[in-house]
């Protein structure tokens, strides 16, 4: 059995899905779920933290449900009561060994910010992943983890299962940061919680900023300072105490970029996103749609729980092709997927630069997309690690393939509204992974009219 079946039968149904053209404008208003980035980020803090929290909006997808597991496995107390979740915690030093293997699912970044909370503890433990997280490079984490005095045994290329032996006289990481990644940052971030002194990260291109403003929110000191050449060097001192806080998560504005694209392709439509956040450092689809001419407005900008979040109103439009830059990829990494499918009806011709990355996330992202784009009828490339799309506004020709989602929940969302804007039907192997980040995604967009 391959590793992808295996897991299949395992963990989930194989769901496949045939997606016809959306047989109507897609009208009203949407509630996104919860952003994923910070819900891992709030039950982690908050298990880590002295005393009781309240999260609300909290992501109930699968990937997050982990983090809840593996946090309840170190000694918090995680429970649901109603649509909101209250920790219980015994404080940064009060985690206890688990007493089996983290299974972290299909979650890179419940994997590696648990690789940095477990590498400063007086204990040993072990993590696993399914069959996609498995294949994924762990290195880029331990690498940096082990300066501390931690000891990380993976398999061959880094890659899990992996025992960690972590240190309680954990020395401080000084690291500059080699790849664009936020989950290498809050690795080391938390581990510094339990070093013993100044932990320093220099982050030549800025990332997502959720864990810096999140255990500030938590009443840790965190120093930021933005450098000349536009990079940030970020501090704490070890060992920090969290504070417990009531938390809410605002709605993922990765998981809105799927209706909002599907309603910039089907004509007529009209909707209105609410509750988007809207982080600098996430909102790179927006800044590229509005250049590609989407009519996309942001309305209602407010800041709730250290985070702005604003309301998104969406119609159909006429898009031109985008060039959008290397340095804007960090703002924007998961969107790339849903992002090429927008270009894919865009007139003209489309370069979107500088996607190495792409290539070790919940799949081969950047193959996977062209192969997605290949296989119904779109004339793209992969130019070093560009990826150049030619589009084709009247959508002639478009669909009537099938496509591989490798258990990536992103190229499945992409590929259905692919679906849902081609003249011609395709086949999307399996819906299944849809869940780890928008639990109820095909729901709502019938509800909006999608038909699928
Ligand atoms: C995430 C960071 C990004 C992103 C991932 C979530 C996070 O990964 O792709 O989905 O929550 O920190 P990298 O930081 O590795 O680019």
């Amino acid at each position: 059995m391959s590793d992808r079946a295996e897991n299949n039968a395992m963990s989930a149904q194989v769901a496949p899905l045939r997606v016809q053209r959306a047989p109507a404008p897609l009208r009203g208003d949407v509630v996104v779920p919860g952003d994923k980035s910070i819900s891992h980020r709030a039950l982690m803090l908050a298990a880590m933290a002295e005393g009781r929290s309240e999260i609300s909006g909290l992501l109930e997808g699968e990937d997050v449900l982990r983090t809840a597991s593996a946090m309840r496995a170190l000694g918090a107390e995680i429970r649901q009561d109603g649509a909101r979740w209250i920790v219980q915690g015994h404080g940064a030093q009060g985690l206890r060994e688990p007493d089996d293997v983290l299974d972290m699912g299909n979650s890179g970044t419940a994997a590696r910010l648990m690789a940095g909370i477990l590498s400063t503890q007086p204990f040993n433990s072990f993590m696993t992943g399914d069959a996609s997280l498995r294949a994924r490079p762990m290195k880029r984490v331990t690498d940096p983890l082990q300066k501390n005095g931690a000891c990380f045994v993976t398999r061959q290329g880094g890659r899990l299962p992996m025992a960690v032996v972590g240190t309680a006289q954990g020395t401080p990481i000084h690291y500059r940061l080699p790849v664009a990644s936020a989950q290498v940052k809050s690795a080391i971030l938390l581990a510094g919680l339990n070093a013993q002194g100044e932990t320093r990260i220099d982050e030549p291109t800025p990332t997502r900023n959720h864990t810096e403003n999140m255990l500030r929110y938590f009443g840790v000191d965190v120093t930021v300072r933005e450098t000349e050449s536009g990079g940030r060097l970020i501090s704490l001192t070890g060992p920090a105490r969290l504070h417990a806080q009531n938390v809410i998560v605002p709605g993922d504005p990765s998981s809105a970029a799927f209706p909002i694209v599907a309603a910039l392709l089907i004509p007529g439509s009209d909707l209105l996103i609410r509750n988007v956040g809207l982080n600098p450092l996430r909102t790179g689809l927006f800044k590229s749609l509005q250049e590609m001419g989407a009519q996309l407005s942001i309305e209602d900008v407010r800041r709730e729980g250290g985070e702005r979040v604003g309301d998104l109103r969406v119609k159909a439009s006429t898009l031109k092709a985008v060039d959008v830059p290397a340095k804007r990829a960090p703002s924007m990494i998961d969107e790339y997927p849903i992002l090429s499918v927008a270009c894919a009806f865009a007139e003209g011709t489309s370069r979107l630069r500088g996607l190495g990355e792409l290539r070790v996330k919940e799949s081969d992202r950047l193959n996977a997309t062209l192969a997605l784009l290949k296989a119904n009828h779109v004339t793209a490339r992969i130019d070093g690690d560009d990826l150049v799309i030619e589009g084709r506004p009247d959508g002639n020709g478009l669909g009537g393939g099938r496509v591989e989602t490798l258990m990536d929940h992103r190229l499945a969302m992409s590929a259905i509204i692919f679906g849902l804007a081609a003249p011609n039907p395709i086949d999307v192997d399996d819906t299944g992974f849809i869940n780890t980040s928008f639990p109820g995604f095909i729901d709502l967009m019938n509800e909006r009219g999608a038909g699928l």
